[in-house]
């Protein structure tokens, strides 16, 4: 295992330990996040841990069946006592980029339903400033996509339509939206950015997580975890 996966996995494991029996769990998407379903797998299996996971994406939801993690639905439960999600940029306030893996309208939904939203990560995530390291995903409505594309020009962005890989056209997202990817040399002022990305037709959400993160778990490469919040 390298020394980002080793982190990776210590910033996973130490986030399972924070959820408790009878817990509501917000299930995210991601690599990292990966490490925390396994061993909340192992705890379910191995200590008989009882605990009714909402996933954030059909990746977070294999994943959590493979596990034996019990799924339920927002409409089953009235809130969720803590949801685990990894990110793509963290600043020092906490704020958030998300959607590498294209699922952040939901996880965003699933982060605001719970008390505590930690985020996981390796070093390599934190920033000085967002929009430095990673371009902002924006989901969008297909037919607007070209307007879509023009509105972040004149926001600042150079924006690209996200390509699939394995697959011919646009990555299809979990909703059957398109997701743009919004390069920036830096974000100024992400709360503006954040008002006028919602308020522009045809945007189903973006990737800028503001003020959601109650705590950070930094896995290091020797192991070790630091912990923000
Ligand atoms: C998916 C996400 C992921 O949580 C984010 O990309 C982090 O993934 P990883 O832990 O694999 O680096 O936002 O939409």
């Amino acid at each position: 295992m390298n020394a980002q996966d080793t982190a990776k996995r210590a910033a996973g494991e130490q986030a399972a330990t924070l959820v408790e029996e009878g817990m509501r769990v917000g299930l995210g998407t991601g690599s990292t996040t990966a490490y925390a379903l396994d061993a909340l797998g192992r705890r379910i299996r191995e200590d008989g841990l009882t605990i009714r996971g909402v996933p954030t994406s059909y990746a977070a939801e294999r994943l959590a069946r493979q596990h034996g993690i019990p799924l339920v639905s927002l409409s089953d439960v009235a809130a969720l006592d803590i949801a685990l999600d990894g990110a793509d940029e963290i600043d020092e306030h906490l704020h958030l980029i998300k959607g590498r893996g294209a699922a952040h309208t939901r996880e965003k939904v699933v982060a605001a339903q719970a008390e505590r939203f930690v985020v996981l990560a390796d070093p390599s995530k934190r920033v000085d400033q967002l929009g430095t390291a990673m371009p902002l995903p924006v989901e969008v409505l297909p037919m607007a996509a070209e307007p879509v594309l023009r509105t972040l020009r004149t926001l600042g962005a150079d924006p690209e339509l996200r390509m699939g890989m394995r697959k011919d056209g646009p990555v299809i997202t979990d909703q059957g939206f398109w997701v743009i990817d919004a390069h920036f040399e830096g974000i100024d002022a992400p709360a503006e950015l954040d008002r006028a990305l919602l308020s522009t037709p045809g945007v189903l959400d973006h990737g800028l997580f503001l003020g959601l993160a109650t705590d950070v778990l930094i896995g290091q490469p020797d192991g070790a975890v630091k912990h923000l919040a």
